[in-house]
């Protein structure tokens, strides 16, 4: 099902596949593209795409009614922009799938579910088989910024990154850096804040 230019309630792998690719469903499929990965109710990916208007933009997001609303949202905001695009599933089908080799200038993953429970750290996201689909979907010179509240997730996936090889740091030691509240917060970043947690940032680009 298609709603006006999103895509975002599909099942289009065939869509995609006969249509040439994902990047296809762009109106310029040249652009530069950005990914933001679980984007959930949060404007980032509408603000860029308004202010970037060069760039093509991607969300990734595994929530269907988060992904309703930001239509929604969208509709209100920007109407039919052609640089703005949401997918309705979980990450690791589309990167290595759709989005490699090269595709991708820069990924945004800001405050990812931790899965504080060692039984439950198996969902996150950031293991290093799905870095490794990451890193080949990146061009040279592309990069990861991420963001979390907690830090020994932070922690653990400055190691994840470490085995899955192929990635430079864009930090100096400890690897991560403490984010000081800037002009714009994600809605996760204000709801921690407020609750006084420290922000943690890294940054990760491709090797060449
Ligand atoms: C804690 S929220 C953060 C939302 C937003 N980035 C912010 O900072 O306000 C995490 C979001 O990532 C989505 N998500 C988690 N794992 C995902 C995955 N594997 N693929 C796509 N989306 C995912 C969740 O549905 C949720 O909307």
């Amino acid at each position: 099902m298609k709603t006006g230019p999103f895509r975002p309630f599909e099942t289009t792998w065939e869509d995609w596949v006969l249509g040439g690719g994902l990047l296809f469903a762009f109106e310029d499929p040249s652009l530069p593209l950005e990914v933001e990965i679980g984007p959930g109710d949060d404007d980032f990916l509408l603000e860029q795409a308004e202010e970037y208007p060069d760039r093509n933009w991607l969300g990734i997001e595994y929530s269907r009614k988060r992904v309703r609303r930001t239509v929604r949202r969208i509709e209100r905001r920007l109407g039919t922009p052609g640089n703005l695009r949401l997918v309705w599933r979980p990450a690791a089908d589309v990167v290595g799938r759709f989005l490699t080799p090269g595709k991708v200038r820069r990924y945004h993953v800001y405050f990812p579910d931790p899965w504080p429970k060692k039984h439950h750290h198996r969902y996150r996201l950031l293991s290093p088989a799905f870095l490794t689909d990451v890193r080949d979907s990146l061009c040279e010179g592309g990069e990861v910024r991420f963001c979390t509240d907690h830090l020994e997730y932070g922690q653990e996936t400055l190691q994840a990154f470490a085995e899955a090889g192929g990635w430079e740091n864009g930090l100096p030691a400890p690897g991560y850096e403490i984010l000081e509240p800037g002009d714009r917060l994600t809605v996760f970043e204000t709801r921690w804040r407020e609750e006084g947690r420290t922000i943690h940032r890294l940054l990760f680009r491709r090797s060449t």
